[in-house]
């Protein structure tokens, strides 16, 4: 039996109740997401099971586990799959290296087994290897809702995005963190999908967060998120410009122009004075 707002009736745990109420507080485990990221990854795991009794959510780059939490603790969440080389150092847009000490998936199980039942535990599925490298037979189940939050670089990301699509449902969508870095390789899957003819439609949502729905999910997506959606023209104009700023910003410190540093704030200002002529 269904609600009005199409969910089954039956027992609701206070996880589920937190996740159908969009309430960030089922993120019990750090995570590198502010509060309006987690209610944007919410708000796209209340759709998918809603419209799913038991979907398969797939995860690429885990850390501590944060971002799988609310699926693990999801009853309509069948699989829960972990995609995570733990490398020691990570390439990023921003241009330096990004190091995660005593990253490991043993450490992250632990801090979920803080919250949750090994019986919550028992549908996760952990490989320790890039996406390209999980063999297709070892996934049992099509995934209906993927994140991609692991190397944020372009390359990794649409190398991430390629190497899952046979593991993805006809109807799925895919969820970028960090599109604020990453939002090239956003276009270019979108290049991709288009060649390839299937549909899809994509949204940016606060803070960082990007979905493209596929097929059938491309229908449902935009309308459920209409009142929450940025705008995706701003959203990138703004993203690029703060990104050539980081990075101007570090070459400036890796050429040991340390004697310009003072003048990062005037170019700041600068920086910042020319958007808002630009906007006029
Ligand atoms: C930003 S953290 C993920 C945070 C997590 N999603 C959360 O919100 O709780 C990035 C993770 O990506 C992982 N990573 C690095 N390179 C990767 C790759 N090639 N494929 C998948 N994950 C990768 C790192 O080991 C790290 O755990």
């Amino acid at each position: 039996m269904s609600d009005l707002t199409g969910v089954k009736q039956g027992t609701v745990t206070p996880y589920e109740a937190e996740i159908e109420a969009i309430d960030p507080k089922i993120f019990l485990l750090e995570s590198s997401t502010t509060r309006n990221d987690r209610q944007s990854l919410l708000r796209l795991q209340r759709l998918v099971r809603r419209e799913n009794d038991d979907y398969c959510y797939l995860e690429i780059g885990s850390h501590l586990g944060g971002s799988l939490l609310p699926h693990l603790a999801d009853s309509r969440c069948g699989l829960v799959i972990s995609i995570d080389p733990r490398p020691a150092v990570q390439p990023d847009e921003r241009g330096p290296m990004f190091a995660y000490q005593g990253n490991s998936t043993q450490r992250m199980v632990d801090g979920l087994l803080r919250h949750l039942s090994e019986d919550n535990l028992a549908k996760l599925q952990t490989f320790d290897l890039d996406a390209s490298a999980v063999p297709r037979a070892a996934v049992a189940r099509a995934a209906q809702l993927a994140l991609i939050d692991g190397e944020h670089t372009n390359v990794a990301t649409v190398s991430d995005f390629l190497s899952i699509v046979p593991f993805l449902a006809n109807d799925a969508i895919v969820v970028f963190h960090d599109s604020n870095l990453i939002f090239d390789a956003i276009m270019h899957i979108e290049r991709f999908l288009h060649y390839s003819q299937i549909p899809f439609q994509t949204i940016f949502l606060p803070d960082v967060v990007a979905a493209i729905a596929l097929r059938g999910m491309a229908e449902v997506l935009p309308s459920e998120m209409t009142d929450v959606a940025l705008r995706r023209d701003q959203f990138i104009v703004s993203a690029r410009r703060a990104l050539q700023n980081v990075i101007a910003m570090d070459v400036l410190d890796r050429n040991g122009m340390g004697f310009m540093i003072p003048m990062k704030r005037m170019v700041r200002a600068a920086i910042r004075k020319r958007l808002l002529l630009g906007r006029r």
